[in-house]
């Protein structure tokens, strides 16, 4: 019971779409409208209103990290143990890409997913932070990062804490941010994704 009352409340904090909320106190127009339509930084980053983004980031991070904290700072005391936790990861990214606020039009999940991650092991957070960077610095594309830093995850996952149920939600949340990309994948392989800093995006 206390697991599901956590997933329910992680699922309702992940439904904040800080994209979305932010772009309306910033008197932004709603980023579902606008480049890739996607409710996530890289996309507000496209309004040109850089602070925005930054914030964004910063929000959708923050409410993945928020859940997992709590789960983890409560875990003894609600009897979660470690399936609620991952149940509570999962439910927190699972509320960002389909918000019941939201008309369950949400993100990608990558903010959401990099909070998550920190929220479950600082270390873990950092390794999979610094691919996101590499790959970005590198090539200069914000999806293929998320999408090489998130395969990655599960296996930084497994070397500092071996095969258990939250490296299974670690490779669920994976799979998920791969499934939310599938048009990002597609115009990567067509040439046509946007590259980082660039206010155009490729087709939706
Ligand atoms: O944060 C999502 C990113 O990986 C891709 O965003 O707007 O280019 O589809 P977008």
């Amino acid at each position: 019971m206390n697991t599901i009352l956590a997933a329910v409340a992680a699922y309702l904090i992940g439904s904040l779409s800080f994209a979305v909320v932010v772009s309306k106190l910033f008197g932004l127009a709603d980023p579902r409208t606008y480049g890739s339509k996607n409710p996530g930084a890289t996309n507000v980053l496209r309004s040109g209103n850089k602070a925005a983004a930054v914030l964004t980031l910063l929000g959708d991070a923050f409410k993945g990290w928020l859940a997992v904290w709590l789960a983890m700072m409560f875990e003894d005391q609600f009897q979660l143990g470690d399936s609620g936790v991952a149940i509570v990861a999962l439910a927190v990214f699972i509320g960002h890409l389909w918000p019941v606020f939201f008309k369950f039009v949400g993100g990608k999940g990558v903010a959401t997913a990099a909070g998550v991650l920190i929220g479950i092991d600082i270390w873990l957070g950092v390794a999979t932070l610094a691919t996101w960077m590499i790959v970005a610095f590198a090539f200069r594309y914000s999806s293929l990062a998320a999408l090489i830093a998130s395969i990655f995850a599960p296996f930084y996952y497994g070397l500092l804490f071996g095969p258990d149920v939250k490296m299974l939600a670690v490779a669920i949340m994976s799979g998920l941010l791969v499934y939310r990309h599938s048009q990002n994948i597609a115009n990567l392989i067509a040439g046509k994704e946007s590259r980082l800093g660039s206010k155009k995006a490729a087709a939706k």
